[in-house]
This record gives C-alpha cells, sequence and structure tokens, in this order.
C-alpha cells in the first residue's frame, strides 16, 4: 500500500512532498506562462498516442508524472490564462481563486443538502446575496450556484414549463400543447439545447429577428407572441441576452420584461458573460427592467477572476424552482425542515461542490474595488484594440465595441468573400503568441478579440496589434 494512501504520518508527509510540489509547479507555471503557445498546437491523437494502454497496477513515481505533465500534458493544453488569450471569452482565474480550490479539494465535501454540509449551504446563500447587492439585482431575488450558464438555463426552461403546465408535465408528460420559446438569433447555442433538453422541440424555438445592433426587436418578439397563439401554439419564454457570445450584443431587457409579462411568459435572462459589469455604475442602465423578469444568470467563472466552475443562477420566485426541482426520498430528507436550504432542490444534480468557498474567499481576498478596477481595465483595453483597428484603414469594425469585446475584419475591398479574415485568424493563433476566435455572424466573417484575461496589460495588446498588423501586410501585399 503507497504511503500516500494513508491518513498517518508517512501519508501526510508524503502529501506534503506532493502538495509542495504541485504549487512549485503552479508557481513556475505562471512565471513562465509567456513563454507557451496560448492555442496548443498539437495534431489530433498526439497526446493520446503518448499514453500507454492501462493503468499502471503499481504506483509510478512523482518525478514520472511531472515529467509527462510538462512534456506531454501542457504542450497539449490552450493556455487560458495566457495573457494573450482572447478568444471566446475568458475563463479566468487569480490566485486567492486557485488557493480556494486547493481547500475545496482537501475538505472535499459534497454539499447537496443542508446536512451535509451546513456552512457551505449557508455561505452559499450569503454569496448569492452579496453578488445580487453587488451586481444592483432586484432585492427579492434568491439563487444557487451552479456549474454552468447551460444548466441554469435548462434550469429555467424546465421550471417556466412546470410553471404554465401547472406542474402537469412533470407527472403526466406532454398532453399534446405546443409550447413556443423566443429568443433572437444571436442567442447563445445552450438556449436552442435547453430547448431540445426540455422536449419542447427545437421547432418551437422561435428565432426574433435583430436590429444593426444585433440586438431583439420587441415589436418583432409581440408579432411573433400574438401570431402564434392565433395558430394554437402556447407561448411560455423568451431569453434575452444582457452580452451575446459573438459581438456583445444587448436586448432591450425592459421592453422584453414589458412583453412577457403582457402576455404571460416566462422572462429568463442570460448575462453568463457581461452580467459582471453590472457592478460598474457606468452599466447600471443594464438592470432596467430586470425586476419584471422571472430568472437571470451570470458567470463569476468568466469575467469575475472565481475560476471555473461557478455560475450564479437567480429566480424571482424561488418556490417554483423548489417545485420543479425536488424529489423527496427518505433518505435525503433534512430534519430542519423548510429553516434550512437544501440546494439540490435549486438545480439538476443531486451532488453538489462546494463552490462557495472560492466565490467567497476570491471576493474577500481581492476586494470589489480591486475586481471593478481590472473590469473598466480591461475595457480601457478594448477601446486602445478599437481605436487602433479605426484609424487602418485596411481594417473596419465589424460591430460597435461592447464591453471589452472587439469584432473586426478586412475591409469588404480588400476582402470580399471574408477568406482574408478567415486566414488572419488561422494565422494569428498558428503563431502560438495570441489567441482569438473567427466567428460568421449575418454571412460575414469576423474575428473576435476579447480582452478579458486577467493579466493582460497594455504592452500585451501592443503587441499583438503588432503581430495582427505584420500579418496584413503579408495578406494584403499577397
Ligand atoms: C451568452 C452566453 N450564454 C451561455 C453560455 C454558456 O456558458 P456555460 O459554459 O457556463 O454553459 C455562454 C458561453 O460562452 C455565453 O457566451
Amino acid at each position: 500500500m503507497p504511503s500516500i494512501f494513508q491518513n498517518d504520518e508517512e501519508g501526510r508527509k508524503a502529501f506534503d512532498n506532493l502538495a509542495g510540489k504541485a504549487v512549485a509547479w503552479i508557481l513556475n507555471y505562471y512565471q513562465n506562462i509567456e513563454t507557451l503557445p496560448v492555442r496548443s498546437q498539437v495534431k489530433p491523437g498526439e497526446v493520446y498516442t503518448h499514453f500507454p494502454e492501462a493503468f499502471p497496477a503499481q504506483p509510478v513515481k512523482d518525478e514520472e508524472v511531472f515529467r509527462l505533465l510538462d512534456e506531454v500534458i501542457i504542450p497539449g493544453m490552450t493556455h487560458w490564462q495566457h495573457p494573450d488569450f482572447y478568444a471566446f471569452f475568458p475563463a479566468n482565474t487569480s490566485f486567492p481563486s486557485i488557493a480556494a480550490e486547493i481547500l475545496t479539494a482537501g475538505i472535499s465535501a459534497q454539499c447537496m443538502i443542508w446536512e451535509s454540509s451546513p456552512a457551505a449551504a449557508e455561505l452559499e446563500q450569503r454569496c448569492v446575496e452579496w453578488c445580487r447587492a453587488l451586481l444592483g439585482l432586484p432585492d427579492g431575488w434568491e439563487g444557487a450556484i451552479q456549474d454552468t450558464a447551460s444548466n441554469a438555463t435548462l434550469t429555467a426552461l424546465l421550471t417556466a414549463r412546470e410553471w404554465k403546465s401547472g406542474f402537469r408535465i412533470s407527472k403526466r408528460g406532454f398532453d399534446g400543447s405546443v409550447y413556443r420559446i423566443y429568443a433572437s438569433a444571436q442567442a447563445h447555442s445552450s438556449i436552442e439545447k435547453a430547448v431540445r433538453l426540455a422536449g419542447f422541440g427545437t421547432d418551437n424555438l422561435v428565432p426574433i429577428a435583430v436590429d444593426e445592433h444585433l440586438a431583439l426587436i420587441p415589436q418583432q418578439l409581440e408579432d411573433a407572441i400574438q401570431k402564434d397563439t392565433q395558430a394554437g401554439y402556447l407561448p411560455l419564454c423568451v431569453v434575452s441576452t444582457i452580452g451575446t457570445t459573438a459581438t456583445g450584443a444587448i436586448d432591450p431587457v425592459a421592453a422584453i420584461s414589458a412583453i412577457s409579462n403582457r402576455y404571460g411568459l416566462w422572462h429568463h435572462v442570460d448575462a453568463a458573460y457581461a452580467g459582471t459589469a453590472l457592478m460598474l455604475e457606468e452599466f447600471r442602465a443594464l438592470r432596467n427592467g430586470l425586476e419584471g423578469a422571472d430568472s437571470f444568470v451570470f458567470n463569476p467563472h468568466k469575467w469575475m477572476f472565481v475560476q471555473f466552475d461557478c455560475s450564479l443562477y437567480y429566480v424571482r420566485d424561488a418556490e417554483l424552482l423548489i417545485r420543479t426541482m425536488s424529489i423527496n426520498p427518505s433518505y435525503l430528507m433534512s430534519a430542519q425542515g423548510d429553516a434550512v436550504k437544501d440546494y439540490r432542490d435549486w438545480g439538476i444534480p443531486l451532488g453538489r461542490r462546494f463552490r462557495a468557498l472560492k466565490l467567497w474567499m476570491t471576493i474577500q481576498l481581492l476586494g470589489t474595488d480591486a475586481i471593478k478596477e481590472k473590469l473598466r481595465h480591461h475595457i480601457a483595453l478594448a477601446q486602445i484594440v478599437e481605436s487602433n483597428i479605426s484609424l487602418d484603414p485596411r481594417l473596419e469594425m465589424a460591430y460597435p465595441r461592447s464591453f471589452n469585446i472587439v469584432t473586426f475584419r478586412l475591409n469588404e475591398k480588400l476582402d470580399k468573400d471574408g477568406s482574408l479574415t478567415r486566414t488572419l485568424g488561422q494565422q494569428i493563433n498558428d503563431s502560438g503568441k495570441a489567441y482569438m476566435t473567427h466567428a460568421v455572424v449575418d454571412g460575414k466573417s469576423l474575428i473576435r478579440w476579447v480582452t478579458g484575461q486577467t493579466y493582460t496589460e497594455e504592452k500585451h495588446v501592443l503587441a499583438t496589434w503588432h503581430l495582427v498588423t505584420g500579418f496584413i501586410d503579408k495578406l494584403v501585399i499577397a
């Protein structure tokens, strides 16, 4: 039996040694992260073939594990905490968050009900309240920490379904009524997935037209609801987005809340990325109309320096959520009943990680002022990118900058079919010096440059600008 499998003096010493090496490894990783290619440069299958067919029956030495980590695994990783990571949306972290994850792993509790870890449940309740106040969300909202926005949105659709059907669908199944769900065509794919998984059928996800800023047009929503009602469908839910994935577009939440309340629809707000910006006074207007929404999700694991996974899901009426989600076998009954929160009833999985610890510890040790300062810094970096683009006649902004999301392309005269923009994106990513995302919006190619990694500074943005313009010089001459 290896000594590290025992909780005795020898086992703890072995763990101390291993954990010391792991922390030293992490420190070294952060010290040298800028020397690594941002996007992994491995070919498909390259990592897989490095590993043997089966697990070892006998333990291997620590050194061998660290060797494989350095030589095989790290080259096969894309470095999300690299300051030149500008792709997708960030999934950023901070040292307090990493330390908290170490502690969470050490405690290794499964926090499904209050009794299974009262402190986890009560700290989670506090975190939900603190974030509500920090973002200026409506006072009465309650919520829970979930793993991802995708699961939160699925939870919202299931709750809407039960609410609208008088809790009949979860008991008897669908009765032939056809429910309709509305969202702009810019909504995240997790909406379509939730529609599919909740049993509505993706044919019943109705895309609503957007304006020139890619924001949902309320009148079009109202027209679609009326048309569907006349055709015998049951309008159920509208999903609006604050900060769409492709361009950061913002749907008119207040107008959508007004329509959803007028026609008796559930209104779910997906603020997975940009929700964090609500803590800044300059974005206070984004809170307008939230009081009329039924549910809301944002991910501290994207832009709040709390690492993956940590998604906050809020609801206006917690009773509807709990009634939809709760299953009460005797062995899971809390002796404390209504006096406590059993968070397994606030989402889909029974088992739950102690995510509140990292949310709490990160905000305790960073403070909200520094977080706000960092968000503003990220937005200022995006403004630098935006102004450089607007001064380069070969480029155009695809859409106006939104938060710290810049979208650009080679202008139409140089790049009629978008192929140069696509090539530019590939060249940036293949260089290993920076990582951005190519997207097609309204049939046209664009590159997304999101300046949201924790450690991105002006020097990184300027060096990347130099890299990008260097590629453009060659592309345009060729
Ligand atoms: C607007 C939006 N909603 C939802 C999601 C899904 O987030 P998650 O990975 O937490 O499910 C994303 C992911 O980037 C997103 O951009």
